[in-house]
């Protein structure tokens, strides 16, 4: 296959020269009539922003040119069927748990899931089991083989492991012995590998699922490598999941009049790392060891090493305890955003082709912030929840989703059973789950993250807040 073609992208150019009579949607007619405001800005992308017309295919039935670019994504990925979406990562995890399981049917799925996978739960009426690491990671440790051994054979007739590697913060499972374990009771391994998009394009950084026997994978192509935000990538291999059934999900849940510019930038993101990845991740650990090299000369601040495995993932903390939220304040008021921030770290993404200036930028930054810390006044230690290793829902989950609630203040919540996820955003990972009993660790939680500056979805605002239980 010629890698070098981007032929979604260069379809649509080749449609937009031959200057056609446009009597179809969008009405914006490619652009010529838009509010004279963003006309600048939005121009040249709206001379592709076209939809299924001529030759430019059907995502949901594609044949043509849509056809060829995901072949051509499955070859560069090393998938043997690549689907393309418009939904982020989102919609390829809630396709796969749609395409592995009936009504009831239980799941094997880590604690610390993105909220798409717990909502793809939901909406399949699946019933989770959940899988958390060991240690105390901020999202949960290392998932052994031991523990998903047990878990599979504690629950027999489960339909397959979600998993997900890596998290937020760079950290990799050990995707190829739990494969092995995975394959061994006949069950696919799906791989929520939204942050590791990138990870097959240079030798120094961790091998991508696909590589480890994992047999489908959902990579957030918008987030580690360069496709306009929300276009993402559900990869397939070998035939432990059923690519038809992954199909008929996701004409279910996305768009059936899907981005052409975003499908284009998927063309463009595949092709521009075949071509030049390994070179642009190459200039990235550049500056990433330039920046660490200077990190390490600081007196109060230091690499969270235990974060993760990913180098393009610098996760930063302070060695008097000083709050992630408040660095982040701090760096923003001057200029700096850092990806996000929790209770005691600070996650700066160093995405491929990073420059020399902006990695100086950052060290300025930075410098200064170390400079400026022995001003500040050191907070408590605040310990996280600890989650247990097998757990599982106290209540149905296809039950839950119309469950009635009431709104009670958090702090008044513990013991009662939960209604919502309760979801700090980012990282997006659940802190709370519908039908969980809630405790006084969790609700201390929730309230250091807002007291914070935190943002947690699924917490009614006010004072105090408000949580949904059942009633
Ligand atoms: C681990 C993980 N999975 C899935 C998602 C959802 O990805 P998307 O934003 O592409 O829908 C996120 C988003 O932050 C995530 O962190």
């Amino acid at each position: 296959m010629n890698q070098e073609e981007a032929p979604l992208f260069e379809a649509l150019c080749f449609h937009k020269d031959q200057n056609r009579g446009n009597y179809h949607v969008p009405g914006h007619k490619q652009g010529k009539t838009f509010d004279p405001l963003g006309r600048e800005h939005f121009g040249d992308l709206l001379t592709i922003d076209l939809t299924e017309i001529a030759a430019l295919d059907d995502l949901h039935q594609p044949e043509g040119v849509i056809r060829k670019a995901q072949e051509l994504a499955a070859a560069a990925f090393g998938a043997d069927r690549t689907f393309f979406l418009v939904g982020g990562c989102t919609a390829g995890n809630i396709s796969l748990i749609l395409a592995s399981c009936q009504p009831g049917d239980q799941l094997i799925i880590h604690r610390a899931s993105h909220q798409s996978v717990f909502n793809g739960c939901h909406l399949a009426g699946v019933r989770p089991v959940f899988l958390s690491g060991r240690g105390d990671a901020p999202l949960g440790g290392e998932i052994t083989g031991e523990d998903l051994e047990e878990a599979i054979l504690r629950h027999p007739g489960v339909k397959g492991v979600f998993l997900t590697s890596p998290d937020y913060f760079g950290r990799v499972q050990p995707i190829s012995q739990l494969a092995k374990v995975c394959h061994r009771h006949g069950l696919p391994l799906m791989v929520d590998e939204a942050h590791g998009a990138h990870f097959g394009f240079h030798p120094h950084l961790p091998p991508p699922a696909l590589t480890q026997g994992a047999d489908g994978v959902v990579q957030s192509t918008h987030k580690m490598l360069t496709a306009m935000t929300m276009g993402s990538m559900l990869h397939l291999k070998g035939n432990r999941i059923d690519g038809g059934l992954v199909a008929k999900g996701l004409g279910m849940i996305q768009s059936s009049s899907p981005s052409y510019p975003l499908m284009a930038s998927l063309d463009l993101a595949r092709r521009f790392m075949v071509k030049m990845g390994q070179g642009e991740l190459q200039k990235t650990l550049n500056q990433a060891s330039l920046i660490r090299e200077h990190l390490a000369g600081m007196r109060h601040l230091k690499e969270d090493t235990k974060s993760g495995s990913d180098p393009l993932k610098l996760s930063i903390r302070a060695d008097r305890r000083i709050s992630g939220y408040g660095m982040q304040k701090w760096l923003e008021k001057r200029g700096i955003d850092p990806e996000l921030a929790d209770h005691e770290k600070v996650l700066f993404v160093l995405s491929p082709g990073m420059k020399r200036d902006e990695a100086v930028r950052l060290i300025g930054a930075l410098r200064r912030l170390d400079q400026a810390i022995p001003q500040w006044e050191e907070s408590p230690h605040h310990p996280i929840p600890h989650l247990p290793v097998l757990s599982e829902s106290h209540l149905s989950w296809d039950r839950l989703r119309l469950i009635s609630g009431e709104t009670i203040p958090l702090p008044q919540a513990e013991g009662r059973m939960a209604a919502e996820m309760v979801i700090p955003y980012p990282p997006g990972v659940p802190v709370v789950l519908p039908g969980e009993i809630l405790s006084t660790e969790q609700i201390r939680h929730i309230l250091h993250i807002l007291d914070k500056g935190g943002r947690v979805r699924g917490v009614t605002p006010g004072f105090p807040p408000g949580l949904h239980v059942i009633k």
